[in-house]
C-alpha cells in the first residue's frame, strides 16, 4: 500500500537496527485518514471472504481493526485482553504468548461470550514480527469453534518469521500492507 510506505518513509524512525518506531501515526498518535484508507486496502484484499467479526488484541490492534471493520459492514470487534493475572478465568478463552521483543510469556484472553462456534474472524494487528501474538490469536478462535477467515497485518516484518508460523499453522490467507524486507543499518527497504 503506496500510502502507508510513503508514511513510513517519512515519519517511522528506526530504533536498535530492528525496531521501527510508527508512534506518529500507529503507536501512540494516530492517523486516522490513513487508518481508514487501511481499512479500505483490507476490505478489498478480503473481497469475497466472509468476515462475521474482527478480532485483534489490544492495545494498538484495536484502532486498525475498529477502522477496518467500516469497510467490513460494521461487523463487531473483538480485542483480546492481556492480563498479568494468572488466574484462570472459566468464562474466557486464553493463550499464552511470548513476546520477543519484551522477552516474556502473556497471556491473551477472550471471552466466551464474544466468540462463537462457527462464526469466521479475521484476525488483524498492527505489527507481525515472530508472529506469537498472531498465533495467540488463531489458538482462541480456534478453542471457540469458530474458523480464521485470515490474517490482516499493517507492518510485517519479512525478515522475521512471523508469516511462517502463521501459515505452520494452518493459515494460508496473511494480507500485509506493507512488508520489510530490511530495516539494518538505518535503512528502511520494502519487499
Ligand atoms: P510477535 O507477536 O509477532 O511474535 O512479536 P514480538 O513479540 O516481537 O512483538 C511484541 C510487540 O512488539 C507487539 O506489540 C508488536 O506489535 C510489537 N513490535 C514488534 N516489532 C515491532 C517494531 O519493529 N516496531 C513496533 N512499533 N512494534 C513492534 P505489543 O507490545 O504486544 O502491543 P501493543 O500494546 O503495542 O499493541
Ligand atoms: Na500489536
Ligand atoms: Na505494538
Amino acid at each position: 500500500m503506496q500510502l502507508l510506505k510513503d508514511k513510513i518513509l517519512t515519519d517511522g524512525r528506526l530504533l536498535d537496527g530492528y525496531v521501527l518506531k510508527v508512534d506518529n501515526f500507529l503507536n501512540h498518535q494516530l492517523d486516522v485518514g490513513l487508518l481508514d484508507a487501511m481499512g479500505a486496502e483490507f476490505a478489498r484484499r478480503f473481497a469475497g471472504v466472509q468476515v462475521d467479526k474482527i478480532l485483534t488484541v489490544e492495545a494498538s490492534g484495536i484502532a486498525v481493526a475498529v477502522m477496518a471493520a467500516r469497510h467490513f459492514g460494521n461487523v463487531p470487534v473483538v480485542f483480546a485482553k492481556k492480563t498479568e493475572s494468572l488466574t484462570l478465568d472459566k468464562d474466557a478463552y486464553e493463550s499464552d504468548v511470548y513476546s520477543f521483543t519484551k522477552q516474556k510469556t502473556y497471556r491473551v484472553r477472550v471471552s466466551r461470550r464474544y466468540l462463537s462456534a462457527g462464526e469466521k474472524v479475521l484476525i488483524v494487528d498492527d505489527f507481525l514480527a515472530n508472529g506469537h501474538a498472531a498465533c495467540g490469536l488463531i489458538d482462541i478462535v480456534r478453542q471457540a469453534g469458530a474458523e480464521v477467515a485470515g490474517v490482516g497485518i499493517v507492518i510485517e516484518k519479512g525478515f522475521q518469521s512471523g508469516r511462517a508460523l502463521i501459515e505452520e499453522a494452518g493459515v494460508s490467507r496473511v494480507e500485509s500492507l506493507a512488508i520489510l524486507k530490511s530495516i539494518a543499518e538505518g535503512k528502511i527497504e520494502f519487499a
